[in-house]
Order: structure tokens, then C-alpha cells, then sequence
């Protein structure tokens, strides 16, 4: 089947109670590891790139890709998605790219980095919903901002200071109605990359309340948890085992998602954990048998140890065995519901 727009596997999920992780990629093994999982526990799937992994994958190849994945994989369906959009313009290039979903993150000023004031985010996130919604693309949006930096992208704040740039859920039901996004980012205390808690996070750093106090005020809306790779201690030690270094840290528990998906979380976006998984096997490779050269004996292994993760966080968030029972539907479809009709 061909992409699918992520609305309606975010309609599927809130129907059904369960949550879609979304996986980050950047090259071909990558958009294997997610693929092996799904056809394995027959999982819906949002594959996502960031500017960044545009830029390094090259979106032609991207493209492709993706292409490729829909034709091996016709009975699942793959909805294709822009993290953290900086710009109308890269919103629009990823919907010219085939993309079938697009994050419009205006909690930051186009230069990804600065926090934003709340009317230029509404102006710029309901400049994307009009275009996109106009040919069925779905959209996310972003309220409040995250801690830590990806790849250039991000404020930089701190474990503390996220604290002060928390969803205010008074602001989210008013952006809602502003903007009509599919999909609601919130900032809960979690941040990008493997740095998130110095402990294992309580209520004070990881609000989950926040959650439930936005989903009671907007029960319709599709909520996304961006920061929630669970960073397991397990991958971390495979790392340091094999000479790496990863300071101690804590990443956000799987049942506190679990927690999440119970009250209108529906997209979950993991990238870290699968790049320390990937980074591991690679290491194990050349640790144990550093005589190997062929960029196939270390990527194999990256890859099944990517498409483990993948397959837990499927399972754990419940979109396992629902592949099969979601009615596809096109992004020409969809510009019919957008329109009313
Ligand atoms: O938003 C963060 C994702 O993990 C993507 O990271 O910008 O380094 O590709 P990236
Ligand atoms: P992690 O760094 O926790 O995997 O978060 C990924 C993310 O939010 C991508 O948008
Ligand atoms: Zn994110």
C-alpha cells in the first residue's frame, strides 16, 4: 500500500487505547530495523527524519527508501514523517519528498534553537496546517520546549531549566483550536539524547500529571512524548563493556509512557535508544574481533540489535497485532475530512 498519512494511524491508536512509537532514521539499515519489527509483531508504523538526517541521508535516497520499504512490506501501513520541522519551507519540501506527515515545531524560532513567543508559533503552525491539510498531509505541532540539543537542533536546556518551558495546558487548548493540528507536542521535563535525569526520574522532573491535566482539556487531540528513549542500563553497559564512554544516566521509564498512553498519548518518539543499540553491536564487533573489515559483519548485528528495541517498544506500547486492522487510507483521501466533506 503506499504511505499512509499518520492521522490515521494516531485515529486507530486513540481508539484502541494504545500509543505508535516513532522511530527515527537516517540510512537503510535503519528503515530495515523498524520494518523486520513491525512485519514481526504486525505493527503500524511512523518511520521519521530530522532536518538533519535529510541532509546526511540525502532525500532522494530517503525517498527511495521509504518507497522501497512500502513495496516489501504491502500489508503494514508506513506513514512517513518531518521531526521537528524549523520552517514552513522544510515542511513543504518534506511533502514535496512524499512525506505524508509533517511536524511544525514553532516552540522554536526558525533557527531550531531559540524558544519562540506563542503567536509566532500559532502563525507559522497554522501556515503548515493549511497547506498540508489542503492535500491530506497530517500535522504535528509543539507547545513548550524540550531540553538538550540533537544534531544543531534544540534550545540546550538543562534538566532544571525545562521546568520553566513546561506545556501550560490552558495555552495548549487554545493553540489547538488555533492551529487545528492532528497532533499535540508537549514538554513534560524529558529532553533529546541520552542525558535526560540524573536519577531515575520522580513526578517532580517527569510530569505525567501534565499529561493527564492537557488530555482532560483536549480528549480529541493526538499527544506526543518527544525525549522518551528509556536510555535501559542494559545498552549502556553493552557501550562502556566495549570501550565506549556514557556517563551514568536515566532515561524515562517504559511504564511511565505506559502511563501516558492511558491518557491520550498516541505517538512516541524514540531515537536515542535505538542509536545506543546500533552503537553497542558495532562496538561488540570490533572489540571481539577486530580483524573483520566487512562493513557487513558489524552492520548486521547493529541492525537486528536496533530491530530488538524496535520490536520491544511495539510491543510495550500496544501497537503490536494492529497493523492488519487499520482501513488505509490515502493522503488524497483525507483532503475530503480536512475539507469537511
Ligand atoms: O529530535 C531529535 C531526534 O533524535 C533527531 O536527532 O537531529 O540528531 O537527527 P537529529
Ligand atoms: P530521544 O532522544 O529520547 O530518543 O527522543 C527522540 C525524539 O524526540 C525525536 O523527535
Ligand atoms: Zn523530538
Amino acid at each position: 500500500m503506499p504511505l499512509v498519512p499518520m492521522r490515521i494511524l494516531l485515529d486507530h491508536a486513540a481508539e484502541n487505547g494504545y500509543g505508535v512509537a516513532a522511530l527515527n532514521v537516517n540510512n537503510m539499515e535503519q528503515i530495515q530495523a523498524i520494518m523486520m519489527a513491525a512485519q514481526e509483531t504486525d505493527s503500524p508504523v511512523i518511520v521519521q527524519a530530522s532536518r538533519g538526517a535529510r541532509k546526511y541521508s540525502n532525500d532522494s535516497y530517503l525517498r527511495h527508501l521509504m518507497l522501497a520499504a512500502a513495496e516489501l512490506n504491502p500489508e503494514l501501513p508506513i506513514a512517513m514523517h518531518q521531526d521537528h520541522g524549523n520552517s514552513a519551507e522544510t515542511c513543504l519540501s518534506a511533502i514535496e519528498q512524499n512525506f505524508t506527515s509533517v511536524m511544525m515545531d514553532g516552540s522554536l524560532s526558525a533557527d531550531g534553537k531559540t524558544p519562540s513567543t506563542y503567536e509566532y508559533n500559532v502563525e507559522v503552525t497554522k501556515q503548515v496546517v493549511d497547506a498540508a491539510h489542503a492535500v491530506g498531509v497530517s500535522v504535528e505541532g509543539e507547545l513548550g520546549a524540550l531540553g538538550g540539543i540533537e544534531d544543531g537542533h534544540g534550545a540546550g536546556l538543562s534538566e532544571a531549566e525545562v521546568q520553566e518551558h513546561l506545556t501550560n495546558p490552558d495555552q495548549a487548548e487554545q493553540f489547538v483550536a488555533e492551529t487545528g493540528v492532528d497532533a499535540l507536542a508537549v514538554a513534560i521535563g524529558t529532553s533529546h539524547g541520552a542525558y535526560k535525569f540524573t536519577h531515575k526520574p520522580t513526578g517532580e522532573v517527569l510530569k505525567m500529571d501534565l499529561i493527564e491535566e492537557i488530555h482532560r482539556r483536549l480528549p480529541n487531540t493526538h499527544l506526543v512524548m518527544h525525549g522518551s528513549s528509556s536510555v535501559p542500563q542494559e545498552l549502556q553497559d553493552i557501550i562502556n563493556k566495549y570501550g565506549g564512554s556514557i556517563k551514568q544516566t536515566y532515561g524515562v521509564p517504559i511504564e511511565e509512557i505506559q502511563r501516558g498512553i492511558k491518557h491520550g498519548v498516541r505517538k512516541v518518539n524514540v531515537d536515542t535508544d535505538n542509536r545506543l543499540a546500533i552503537t553497542g553491536a558495532i562496538r561488540k564487533v570490533f572489540t571481539e574481533t577486530p580483524e573483520k573489515f566487512d562493513p557487513r559483519d558489524y552492520l548486521k548485528p547493529a541492525r537486528e540489535a536496533m530491530a530488538e528495541v524496535c520490536k520491544a517498544r511495539m510491543v510495550a506500547f500496544g501497537q503490536a497485532g494492529n497493523a492488519g486492522k487499520i482501513k488505509p487510507r490515502t493522503c488524497k483521501e483525507m483532503v475530503d475530512f480536512y475539507a469537511g466533506k
